[in-house]
């Protein structure tokens, strides 16, 4: 079965849509996301102009501020004060990664947290470690919203999650482990210095796999029946593509499809998700305001 989050996406994005209507029609104002894209990193400009199509769809405002490579951290962290300090904002994003000369931790910990739609403050990471509610780091919240759309079993299950970062592996590991809906998994978190990853594969019911290889999960690492997420969007030189690339997750997609019960399309899956997580989140940032 393949997970549609494009579908899932739909469906989610529908139902955003018209809560923006009801409260226009309750005379209130739409739910206004706030982005900071700096220097011209392709995949970075691709993904920030999508999220602001998606605020567009569902009739969220929505501010692109696109600053030059070679703004100093200084005036960066003054953007942010600027957003944080404006109450016709609700949601400040600023994509990552960012160029060598910012020190990234604290742009992050500049965001007021109760504006952090990206879930990255320590504060709503802390939050989310202690079941307190918070937001939830997109991509991870997208998963969790799929895993419930398509009620996949997690309770009890040896999930696998590959890849320990903040944005998805970590907090995918807390949620898939908490005492939650679509939690309660016993979770093996693995990253670069895992020995026998194959082997602790094998004996997994759920695969997260969120380490940025493209086709690196194969058919002979995954046991039959097992559920696939592929959060991997890798560009890969194509030169049959127009584009010139394609994008590829980090699962042999091919193959592993023949071997297990549900998978993750790349692109149609995560990825779509990932942005109905940063889009509900907005919402929970303008109505803890706003109701
Ligand atoms: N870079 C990769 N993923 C993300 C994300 O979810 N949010 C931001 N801000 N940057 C990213």
């Amino acid at each position: 079965m393949l997970l549609e989050g494009k579908r899932v996406s739909f469906l989610y994005k529908e139902q955003l849509k018209k809560e923006v209507d009801a409260l226009l029609l309750n005379g209130k104002r739409r739910p206004h996301l706030a982005a900071i894209l700096v220097g011209h990193d392709g995949a970075s400009e691709t993904y920030v102009n999508s999220k602001v199509k998606n605020c567009a769809e569902i009739g969220f405002t929505s501010t692109l501020l696109q600053l030059e490579e070679n703004i100093t951290e200084k005036d960066l962290l003054e953007k942010i004060k600027k957003f944080n300090d404006n109450e016709q904002i609700d949601g400040i994003l600023v994509q990552l990664p960012l160029p060598k000369h910012i020190n990234e931790q604290k742009v992050i910990e500049a965001i007021d947290p109760e504006k952090d739609v990206d879930g990255f403050h320590p504060l709503n990471a802390g939050k989310l470690v202690q079941g307190i509610p918070s937001f939830i780091s997109a991509t991870p919240y997208g998963i969790m919203l799929l895993l419930e759309y398509y009620q996949i079993e997690t309770k009890g299950k040896n999930t696998v999650v590959i890849g320990r970062s903040n944005i998805v592996g970590r907090p995918m590991s807390i949620l898939l482990s908490s005492n939650r809906p679509f939690g309660n998994s016993t979770v093996t978190l693995c990253h670069s210095q895992t020995k026998n990853l194959e082997e602790i594969c094998l004996g997994a019911d759920i695969i997260v796999a969120a380490l940025g290889k493209p086709g690196f999960i194969h058919a002979d690492m995954v046991k039959e029946g097992s559920v696939i997420i592929d959060v991997g969007i890798t560009r890969v030189p194509d030169s049959t593509k127009k584009s010139g690339y394609r994008l590829q997750g980090d699962v042999d997609f091919e193959n592993v499809f023949q071997k297990c019960s549900a998978i993750t399309p790349v692109p149609g899956g995560v990825g779509l998700m990932t942005i109905t997580g940063l889009l509900k989140n907005t919402m929970q940032a303008y109505l803890s305001k706003h109701s």
